[in-house]
């Protein structure tokens, strides 16, 4: 690595990233059904209709990989709490058996000196929720602020940080604009609502968390940076309006109490009654912000109706998932987010990474790729805090490889490979690199 420990403020925190979902193995331990297993089960959204059931079994093997986390000397480890594993049907009487494995998880976490870094929803909503509308019904906020309850009610006083909701923009956009994620939805109403739904959760959640006294409460955005495809000025319109609802809605809601108006021009008329009496409790104090970042767009107007516009073909090198490698983006969104919406208010970026072809030779793995990629980036987090941008930590998407969504496990981030028939771990080179940067 370009970079060491020492090149960073004091008390500046490194960990790595996972998710319940993609981890555990679901089918283990009593966990009920979510929108993801039925999802995948239908034909069409998920390559080779791959699912959770067993995923890396984390569920058998927490242990294992958490020695591997502070094997590396990561200081935070950041994980999630699976909804439907701690309350099969959503709501209602908890899963003794899911309570105690994010008991076992949190200690295992403490005995090897890892401060756990919670989040609460990584997008496995219980499949009886989502029968009731899931995300488009406005009660969604009640029901997710009793799972924080129950859920932080158990472990919450032995974490270090906790944030609801992981990347609201695919809980809203992607799931019910684009429908590549469940529950599918490509529909405009169902959108507005969702949108909206998952931030007035998320400040349920902080008030819930206030209420039993939990301290070092965040929120986790995902950002991607707007290009306009040439200098038109109906390019630019459209890539405002990207910017708008991919970015903005989200920041202007939790911190400033109100939504783009690029944004209202589509979703306005279809936002749920009363939608602006909502935002005391979405403006509900947070402790950090959280920047998940992986690329940026290029933006292009077409003549559909809104947002007009199309994501198109950028001109640089690609990671695995066909994503261009753009570490300016990430300096950008940390000086604009604390510029124009926080403050002094930390900021932490809790994911980056890359996933990459990451063939298994004479039993090691040489992903340079994956090494530049994490050196660009952190690059710019040390550009940001050299012009005072108030950077908090750096946490590394993924530990392990995993099951990545609607690409099924063909698309590998783990810092540490998996093999998925056998479910070896095997330490790629940039695991190795970081070691050397970050043991003390
Ligand atoms: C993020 C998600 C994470 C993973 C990475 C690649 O958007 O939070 O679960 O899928 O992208």
């Amino acid at each position: 690595m370009q970079f060491k420990r020492s090149d960073f403020p004091d008390g500046f925190l490194f960990g790595t990233a996972t998710s319940s979902y993609q981890i555990e193995g679901h089918r283990f331990g009593g966990a009920g059904e979510t929108h993801w297993d039925t999802f995948a089960r239908t034909p069409g959204n998920v390559v080779k209709a791959e699912n959770g059931d067993r995923a890396c079994d984390h569920y058998h093997r927490y242990e294992e990989d958490l020695d591997l986390v502070a094997a590396v000397g990561f200081d935070c480890y950041r994980f999630s709490t699976s909804w439907a594993r701690v309350l099969p049907e959503g709501r209602g009487t908890p899963n003794a058996e899911g309570l105690d494995f994010y008991d076992r998880l949190t200690d295992a976490m403490l005995e090897r000196g890892l401060k756990p870094c919670a989040t609460l929803y990584h997008w496995e909503l219980p499949s009886p929720l989502a029968d009731l509308g899931g995300w488009r019904n406005r009660d969604i906020a009640g029901w997710f602020g009793e799972f924080a309850q129950v859920i932080m009610g158990r472990i919450g006083d032995r974490m270090y940080s906790v944030a609801p909701i992981n990347e609201p923009w695919c809980v809203g956009w992607l799931s019910h604009f684009m429908g590549h994620h469940a529950p599918g939805l490509r529909d405009i109403r169902a959108t507005a609502r969702a949108m909206h739904h998952v931030l007035l959760a998320h400040g349920t959640a902080i008030q819930a968390l206030r209420g039993l006294g939990l301290g070092n409460l965040g929120a986790v955005f995902n950002f991607e940076w707007p290009t306009p495809v040439d200098g038109s000025e109906v390019a630019q319109a459209a890539a405002q309006r990207y910017d708008g609802y991919y970015n903005r809605f989200f920041l202007g809601g939790v911190f400033k109490g109100a939504y783009p108006d690029s944004v209202m021009e589509g979703l306005g008329p279809h936002m749920p009654a009363g939608w602006q009496d909502d935002f005391a409790t979405i403006t509900a104090p947070v402790d950090w912000c959280g920047l998940n970042y992986y690329t940026r767009k290029i933006i292009a107007p077409n003549n559909e109706p809104w947002p007009s516009l199309d994501e198109v073909d950028g001109p640089l090198p690609k990671t695995e998932m066909g994503w261009e490698i753009y570490p300016e983006g990430l300096y950008r969104f940390l000086k604009r987010t604390a510029e124009e919406y926080t403050g002094d208010l930390p900021l932490i970026v809790t994911e980056n990474g890359m996933a990459a072809p990451d063939r298994i030779e004479g039993g090691r793995i040489e992903d340079t790729d994956r090494i530049d990629y994490l050196n660009a980036h952190v690059a710019m987090v040390q550009k940001a805090l050299a012009e005072g941008v108030p950077v908090h930590g750096y946490f590394i998407w993924s530990l392990l490889d995993n099951y990545e969504w609607a690409l099924g496990y063909d698309k590998r981030f783990g810092l540490v490979h998996v093999d998925f028939d056998s479910l070896q771990r095997t330490p790629k080179a940039s695991y190795e690199a970081l070691k050397l940067a970050l043991t003390r």
